[in-house]
């Protein structure tokens, strides 16, 4: 079973948890991507739903599908946020940020009475760190920032530098208009630390630590989807 097809498989399944008339964060990447056309078929067949979404990308492909995205700010709490994960750690520690859409993900996350994330076998992990960690910065001042992020990734016996994530020779520029470094940790032995710490930083607008936000994970895989809790 390819990767993809495992993204479609959790897709496809997370649409059991979806309600009539509930109020649903969609998210984004390819595994979020298959969701969101699974929730396209349910509306299609008839199903009441309010949607509000984690990033232009998703808006732009669920508004392709003949979905209404509504302003968070007019919905009030989610019911429902299903979205996918670049890493899933013991206790449903994650990293996210693969696509840049960490801060609005984060914000529709903890908008949201039940989050559930969704990916394929590959992300299931027992320590995290191998994905490089992605760190969400305002770019006035960046490089004292970056400088301050460094400092606190080597009292986590982290020794790799910030890297700038790039889009050819321009900077990446996220959806709220701040750069994004990833940082390949290695391995993060103490998340909640260093997710703390980082968030502590001025100039630090978010990372792509999900601790304790995620009620449920499936996971892909030719057995079927393994359901985590
Ligand atoms: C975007 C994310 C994505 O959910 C994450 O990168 C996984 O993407 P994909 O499903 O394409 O592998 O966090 O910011």
């Amino acid at each position: 079973m390819t990767a993809d097809e495992q993204k479609k498989q959790v897709g496809d399944a997370a649409v059991a948890y979806v309600k009539d008339g509930m109020k649903v964060g969609l998210g984004t990447g390819s595994t979020a991507a298959w969701f969101v056309k699974a929730v396209a078929e349910q509306i299609k067949a008839g199903m009441k739903l309010t949607l509000v979404s984690t990033s232009i990308q998703t808006t732009q492909l669920a508004e392709s599908l003949g979905l209404v995205i509504k302003d968070i700010n007019d919905v009030g709490m989610l019911d429902l946020c299903v979205d996918g994960a670049d890493e899933v750690g013991p206790g449903l520690a994650l990293i996210k940020g693969g696509g840049a859409a960490l801060l609005r993900e984060k914000l529709i996350w903890e908008q949201a009475n039940s989050c559930i994330v969704i990916a394929d076998a590959a992300k299931h992990v027992a320590t995290l760190g191998k994905f490089a960690l992605p760190i969400e910065v305002e770019p006035f001042a960046w490089k004292g920032t970056v400088n301050r992020i460094s400092d606190v990734l080597i009292e986590f016996d982290i020794t790799m530098m910030p890297k700038a994530r790039k889009k050819g020779d321009d900077y990446w520029i996220t959806d709220g208009g701040n750069l994004i470094f990833d940082v390949a940790c290695g391995a993060i032995h103490e998340p909640a630390g260093l997710a703390s710490a980082l968030k502590s930083l001025t100039g630090v607008v978010d990372h792509g630590l999900f601790l304790d936000l995620a009620d449920v994970a499936l996971i892909g895989g030719p057995d079927g989807v393994k359901v985590l809790h």
